[in-house]
């Protein structure tokens, strides 16, 4: 079935939008005639999306590096967009760090690392966007992950970020929902050839277990995910807000737990991890 969504006239934030998951949803915005803005710490990636961008028809493609960690740059740089192009319809926060480390396999500052990226990163978008959004009518989506929800051996660190990015989500529902801006967290599935997918599922038997732990039998894409931003930022979903929605092929009731059995397995055998 065909079906066109229509993004022109609207200016699309994506941070951590350089590769993978956030690379594909930034990608579907620029075909779809919006405006599009990536963010991530590396200059070459940002420059390889803007063209790749510009190739996917966006009206306008612009970005800029700056790690998410890094309050003022992460301002700096959404201030300057935002006064390139007068407001902001839409913001896709997705910048995100994991490793597979068992608690005691990981020193505070590992820990620190993906809390500060993942978790306390979305809080510096979110307050770097707030001045810059069209309200009414601005959409905001969280990427979340299934650890927000699933405990997962090897994973405390994103299953505290992730879970604290969804309360953001869910908390400023209440705090800007009376301005009209929307704003939600999807939490996608197993998604075929990203890096988070090789870090959590590094060998071909994880993957065929994570393959068959999904109801729908397969890995997601980066298109079912970017559809879904797409529904989620559209006029259709002008009632959606403070929802945390799975894109996970319905891998979320009960096989999602594949993967921390799998890592508890692997990491076992790493001296840093007993
Ligand atoms: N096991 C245990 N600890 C690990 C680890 C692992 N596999 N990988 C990193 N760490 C620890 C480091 O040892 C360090 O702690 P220390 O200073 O006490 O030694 C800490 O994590 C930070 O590592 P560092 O490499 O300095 O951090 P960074 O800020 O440069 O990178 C990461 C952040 C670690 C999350 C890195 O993997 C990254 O940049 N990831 C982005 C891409 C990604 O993860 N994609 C998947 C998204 S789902
Ligand atoms: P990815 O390719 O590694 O993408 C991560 C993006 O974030 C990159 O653009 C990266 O670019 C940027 N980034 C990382 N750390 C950053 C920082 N400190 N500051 C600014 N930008 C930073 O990962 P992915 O697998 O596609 O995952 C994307 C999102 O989906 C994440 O939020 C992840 O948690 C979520 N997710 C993924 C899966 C999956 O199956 N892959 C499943 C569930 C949820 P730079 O390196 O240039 O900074």
């Amino acid at each position: 079935m065909a079906f066109t969504f229509d993004f022109s006239n609207k200016n699309v934030l994506v941070v951590g939008g350089t590769s993978g998951i956030n690379r594909g949803i930034a990608e579907t915005f620029a075909k779809a005639g919006a405006r599009v803005a990536v963010v991530s710490r590396s200059q070459e990636k940002v420059d390889d999306t803007v063209q790749s961008l510009k190739n996917c028809g966006a009206v306008d493609a612009t970005g800029f590096s700056a790690d998410v960690r890094e309050v003022d740059a992460i301002k700096a740089g959404i201030d300057n967009i935002a006064a390139n192009w007068g407001k902001l319809d839409v913001v896709v926060s997705g910048a995100a760090g994991n490793f597979p480390a068992l608690a005691m396999g990981m020193s505070p500052n590992g820990f620190r690392s993906v809390i500060e990226i993942d978790l306390l990163g979305t809080f510096h978008v979110m307050q770097a966007v707030y001045p810059h959004l069209k309200k009414p009518g601005a959409a905001i989506i969280n990427i979340s992950a299934p650890q927000a929800e699933i405990p997962m051996a090897g994973q405390s660190h994103v299953c505290a970020a992730k879970a604290g990015v969804d309360m953001i989500t869910r908390t400023l529902c209440l705090e800007w929902g009376v301005e009209g801006v929307r704003i939600n967290s999807i939490i996608p599935g197993p998604i075929d050839n990203t890096e988070g997918m090789k870090r959590l599922a590094p060998t071909e038997g994880l993957r065929i277990a994570v393959i068959k732990s999904v109801p729908l039998q397969r890995m997601g894409t980066t298109d079912d995910i970017a559809n879904a931003c797409l529904f989620l930022a559209s006029d259709l979903a002008s009632y959606i807000s403070g929802a945390v929605i799975p894109v996970d092929g319905g891998w979320a009731q009960g096989g999602a737990a594949v993967v921390g059995a799998g890592l508890a397995e692997m990491l076992k055998g790493m001296p840093k991890n007993k």
